[in-house]
Formats: structure tokens, sequence, C-alpha cells
């Protein structure tokens, strides 16, 4: 039987060391960590995502709040609060939520967010620090597959580890991560996409293999390879025979499950990783603006 990767005990643990952490910055006279999140229209989702990141905020004691738009704003309404907000000192972290409504262009407002309160990663000055392996914010997934690999003593050292996804917060990060010459990296990446050809004979050669698809149970048993490392990244919402719906991952859990040597689940795996994670980023933002 395979070592259950449990991402929800995992971060019961990191939040309570950031808790500390954030007590001991509070005795220190510093301020409380601050987290502004930015909605702008009502996709369901991101409400719901949104409020659980100020839930979590709340749990370990980093002061949030939410900041909500329609989704009829213009950029300029959005880059204006974004503005306000790098130039604000109690404001250590700011996330706008993503998706944005289609008129606005992404980009132009992540190329807004000072770099040094982009507590996602996404700014083009953290995408370029992460790639040339200097400090900087790293995107709160793949950050968090680092620290689930590490606290489960799997060292990617030497590793052939395959990342199946190459999107810009996931896949793309996570592969450059784990190639960089430093501890939980120097492993031989490989990559893989919609081109790849003969996906399963690439994955099936990989010690750690990381799922970041987002297609329900692409990765089967003839997928893996025995007594490797399997990482499921993917969230796919799948109906079922009694009209409910369930989570579940890119990996068809039950086989391959019984082949490796250990997995994350779906849900409980990377998913409470990536948000204890956001929480780490804020209060590192913090440490750094040292307000
Ligand atoms: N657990 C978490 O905290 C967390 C966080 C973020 C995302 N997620 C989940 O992770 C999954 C991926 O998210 P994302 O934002 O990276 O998705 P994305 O932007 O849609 O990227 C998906 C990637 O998978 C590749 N792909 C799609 N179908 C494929 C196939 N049949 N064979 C090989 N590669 C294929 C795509 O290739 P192309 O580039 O060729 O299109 C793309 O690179 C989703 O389920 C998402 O919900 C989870």
């Amino acid at each position: 039987m395979a070592q259950l990767i449990d991402g929800n005990a995992m971060a019961a643990v990191i939040r309570q060391e950031i808790a500390t952490q954030i007590t001991q910055r509070l005795e220190g006279d510093f301020a409380a960590p601050g987290l502004n999140l930015l909605l702008v229209g009502d996709d369901p989702a991101s409400e719901v995502y949104v409020r659980f990141k100020a839930k979590d905020c709340a749990a370990v004691g980093i002061s949030s709040t939410i900041t909500r738009l329609p989704a009829t704003a213009s950029l300029a309404d959005v880059t204006a609060i974004v503005e306000a907000w790098n130039a604000d000192p109690a404001v250590h972290g700011i996330l706008v939520q993503m998706p944005l409504p289609s008129h606005i262009d992404e980009i132009a407002v992540i190329r807004t967010i000072d770099p040094r309160k982009d507590v996602d990663g996404f700014h083009p000055a953290n995408v370029g620090n992460l790639m040339i392996g200097v400090e900087g914010f790293i995107p709160c997934t793949p950050l968090g597959v680092l620290e689930m690999l590490k606290r489960s003593n799997i060292d990617p050292s030497g590793a052939h580890a395959v990342v199946v996804g190459r999107s810009n917060i996931v896949g793309k990060p996570l592969a450059m991560l784990l190639a960089q010459k430093r501890p939980q990296g120097n492993a031989t990446v490989t990559i893989c996409h919609t081109g790849t050809r003969n996906l399963a004979e690439i994955t099936s050669s990989a010690d750690i293999l990381i799922a970041a698809v987002g297609r329900a149970g692409i990765i089967t048993e003839q997928h893996v390879r025995r007594d490797s490392v399997v990482i499921d990244v993917g969230i796919n919402r799948v109906l079922q025979e009694d009209g409910t719906s369930r989570l579940v991952g890119d990996v068809d859990f039950a086989a391959v499950e019984p082949l490796v040597r250990a997995i994350t689940p779906v849900p409980g795996g990377v998913g409470p990783m990536t948000r204890a994670m956001l929480l780490r980023n804020t209060v590192w933002s913090a440490e750094r603006l040292q307000v």
C-alpha cells in the first residue's frame, strides 16, 4: 500500500507554525501581516476561493480585507485599487483573484502589483527571479508541492521528475523549481502537454510524477512506474450517477495507488497546501518589508 501524503494534516501543522510566527511578530511590536484581496465580478468559484483565503488568514492572525468590484469594472478601476495598496504600508500582500472578466487584461493587472507584495508570485519580476534561482515569491501551488515532498522526506535530487501540464501558475514554475540546482530541486525534469507523443511511455519512466492537467483520471495504471511518487494537482468536478458531483484529481487513484510508493489524495492533497503557502508568502512579505 502506498504512503498517503496527507495535505490536510501537513497544512494544519504549517498553519500552526505560521500562527506562532505571527504571535512572535506581534510581541516584537510589528503589525499583523496584511493581505488585501480583490474580487472582480461574480464568478461563484472565485467568490468561494476568496472567502476561503480570508478565513485562512483569520485563523492564523493575518489581517485581510476583501474588496469587490462589479464585472463591468474597467482595467483603470482595478489598477487604481492595486496602486493604492502598493502605496499602503499596512498592506503586505496583494492578491487579485483570477480569472478576471475577459475585457480586463490580466497581465496588465499583474504588472501593476508591486513585486514585493505579489504573494501569488505571478508578476514577471518574480517569474524571472524563479527562473534564475534568485529569492522572490514562488506561486503557491508549486511551493506547496515542494513543501509536501520535503515534509514527506522525498528528495527530488537525481530523480526523473515528469510534470504533466505547462501552465504559468503550476506546470512551468514547478518544472523549473524541480530542475534548479538547490535543495528540493536537482531533478532531471520532463514537461508533458497536449503536444506530447507517447504520454504513458514518458510518465511511466518517472520517479516523481506530477499531474497538473485538469482532466479527471487521465493518469492511469499504464502511466506510472511501480514504486514511484505521484503528486496529483488536478481538481475536477465529476457528475455521479445519482446526479450529485464530487471532486477528483487527474489520477485514477484506485488504479494507481496500489502500484506506487507514495501518492496525494484529492481532495486533501495539494489543495490545502496551496492555501497554506499563500499564508506563508504573506508572512514572508511582511518580514521582508519589516513594517
Ligand atoms: N490543488 C491546487 O491547489 C490547484 C491549484 C491550481 C490548479 N489546480 C488544478 O490543476 C489542474 C491544472 O491547472 P492549470 O491551471 O495548470 O490548468 P491549465 O492552465 O488548463 O493547464 C493544463 C495543462 O495540461 C495540459 N494538458 C491538457 N490536456 C492534456 C492531455 N490530454 N495530455 C497532456 N497534457 C494535457 C495542457 O497542455 P497545453 O499547454 O498543450 O494546452 C496544459 O499545459 C486543474 O485541475 C486545476 O483545477 C489545482
